[in-house]
């Protein structure tokens, strides 16, 4: 068998056109307009360069983004007192620190120093605990794109089918294996200290790598026709001296096994951002009293 791709990078571009509707809608019955708040520390270029494509994305949308770029030895009070100001603005409907943070600061603290209403990113822990116990609430963008695109592969109905996650982050095994428990999946989540993961991920219907370990996942893991959804993204040295981007799945090999797949790049990748769009103008409408089904 031969792997019929899932194009999460036309998925999200799609996704995309229905929030700019939505914005507009917005824009026209209630008079507003999706603002966005991305808090930045220190000049790591990878974090700078996520956030301007987070920007150009907002723009894109109709969404207002406003960066605050601080210095790397911002303190604690400094950083706290900033994100007050944001959750008692009402013009700002999201707010995202991007982690990692300098290491003299608590992620945990600053993560839930956000209004949960303004969490778009769902770390939360009021909205984790939202997701496990089935109310609505905003969910990991990662998570929530990888099940959109399962939803893309294989239809809504994902009843009694097996899931495997592979990691247990905060921000993508935990609640992609609460998300599929949701859809009534049966779920097995494995990870680094898993005994025999290959013959646990070989039961698996859909599979989640979300490990960040180069092609760990191989095709002897992966059960025939399995929906496998590659969350990882590794840039691996080649021995002429270039790089390339690889995820946590052996693409090639498992591409002849596997039912669907998602590709490194162009797949789970883009649906990130795409649903980060998606929270704000959600949490923009819910500012409004109004819920957004998308
Ligand atoms: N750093 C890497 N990915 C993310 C993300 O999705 N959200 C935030 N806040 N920081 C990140």
């Amino acid at each position: 068998m031969t792997a019929q791709l899932i194009d999460g990078k036309a998925f999200a571009a799609h996704l995309r056109t229905q929030l700019a509707q939505d914005v507009q809608r917005l824009v026209q019955e209630h008079k507003v307009t999706p603002c966005v708040s991305f808090v930045l520390l220190g000049d790591d270029p990878a974090s700078h360069y996520y956030i301007q494509s987070k920007a150009k994305t907002c723009a894109e949308v109709g969404i207002i983004s406003r960066d605050f770029k601080l210095p790397a030895s911002t303190s604690r009070e400094e950083l706290l007192h900033l994100l007050t100001t944001l959750n008692n603005d009402p013009t700002v409907h999201g707010i995202l620190v991007q982690l990692p943070l300098p290491a003299h600061l608590n992620e945990r603290e600053v993560i839930n120093a956000i209004s949960p209403q303004k969490d778009v990113d769902g770390f939360h822990p009021f909205n984790a605990g939202k997701l496990a116990t089935g109310e609505d609430a905003p969910i990991a963008c990662t998570p929530l794109g990888s099940l959109m695109l399962i939803h893309h592969a294989l239809g809504t109905n994902l009843e009694g089918k097996h899931a495997v996650v592979i990691g247990r982050s905060n921000i993508v095994g935990k609640p992609m294996a609460q998300l599929l428990i949701a859809q009534s999946c049966t779920v097995t989540l494995c990870h680094s200290r898993t005994r025999d993961i290959a013959s646990i991920v070989a039961q698996g219907d859909i599979v989640v790598a979300a490990v960040g370990r180069p092609e760990l996942v191989k095709a002897s893991w992966i059960k025939e026709g399995a929906c496998v959804i590659d969350v990882g993204i590794n840039r691996v040295q080649l021995p002429d001296g270039s790089s390339r981007l690889v995820g946590d799945v052996a693409f090639e090999e498992v591409r002849q096994k596997a039912g669907w797949i998602t590709p490194v790049p162009g797949g789970v990748g883009p649906m990130t951002i795409a649903c980060l769009m998606r929270n704000t103008v959600a949490a923009a409408y819910e500012a409004c009293g109004i819920l957004l089904n998308r």
